[in-house]
């Protein structure tokens, strides 16, 4: 049989597990975390987003401090914002939704935020702290979709040392720090993308296979091995016909039908490594305030 996942629930598990330690930081500190949510224009699914992690940051009792801003506000403007934000007491995460508009450059924006304050761990000295610290280092604040991953595969309850882990994708929110966080596994890691040759054969070789390449069911039956583990990253907004009937449907970058019947384990998607996502901000946020408490 193969197991399906739950991201949704074993968010929810991490949420109440957070909730609970605010309350005893609360406690302490007589201060709850901060997270400032910074969004700049309408781009939709940025606004679905932002909407479920400020709903979720205040579910565990974290205060949001909410930066809506118009598309028009100009590079330096941002960056006003951002030296505000950093040092604003009540401010222990700082999160800039992506995509910025283009008249933007979003390496400038990520690399003003305080990397204290750096709830995605998308700062230039987190990437590097990533990478060289040891993987019980619990200040560390990792980028939240790789290390939601990463919680699913421990669930999964499998020896990850040793296994040949692929990881499809190779951008620095998702791929790259998969990559590491696998290397700190001691899984020997691969990371494939659009000009990697074979694709299907270097797939069709991994115990643990993460998909984040952003194309709807592109990884098929025949990219998966017997038994192996398949996290996918995607989320994909895509029309398909149900009963004769056009409908809106929301599809990984993994077949599912197909690949449910080869893995072993497979998150879904929905419920899969979305909500996973959204619940490890919150802990970075939290990790953060500790850190900044010397907690
Ligand atoms: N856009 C898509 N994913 C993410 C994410 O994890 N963090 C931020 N800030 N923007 C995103």
């Amino acid at each position: 049989m193969t197991k399906i996942i739950n991201g949704k629930e074993m968010a929810q598990n991490l949420r109440n597990s957070l909730k609970k330690e605010i309350a005893e930081l609360k406690n302490k500190f007589n201060a709850v975390p901060g997270l400032a949510v910074v969004q700049v224009g309408d781009v939709a699914a940025s606004s679905v987003y932002v909407k479920a992690k400020t709903r979720n940051a205040k579910e565990v009792g974290i205060e949001v401090i909410d930066h809506h801003l118009n598309d028009s506000i100009t590079e330096s403007e941002l960056l006003n914002l951002i030296n505000k934000l950093n040092n604003q007491k009540n401010v222990n995460g700082i999160l800039v939704q992506l995509p910025l508009p283009k008249h933007i450059n979003e390496q400038n924006i990520l690399d003003s935020i305080n990397p204290e304050k750096d709830a995605d761990g998308f700062h230039p000295l987190n990437v590097g702290k990533l990478s060289i610290a040891s993987k019980n280092d619990e200040s560390l604040l990792i980028p939240c979709t790789p290390y939601g991953c990463l919680l699913m595969l421990k669930e999964v309850g499998v020896e990850l040392s040793g296994k040949n882990a692929v990881v499809v994708g190779r951008s620095n929110i998702v791929g790259k720090p998969m990559a590491q966080l696998l290397i700190k596994e001691s899984c020997t890691v691969t990371i494939a993308h659009s000009k990697t040759k074979n694709l299907t054969e270097v797939c069709k070789k991994a115990d643990i296979l993460v998909a984040a390449v952003g194309k709807a069911e592109m990884i098929n039956g025949d990219c998966i091995k017997n038994g192996a583990i398949v996290i996918d990253v995607g989320i994909n907004r895509i029309k398909k016909q149900v009963n004769g009937e056009i409908k809106n449907k929301l599809v990984g970058d993994v077949n599912y039908i197909q690949a449910e019947k080869i893995a072993s384990a497979i998150t879904p998607v929905p419920g899969g490594v979305g909500p996973m996502t959204i619940a490890c901000l919150l802990r970075n946020t939290t990790i953060a305030f500790k850190n900044s408490n010397n907690n």
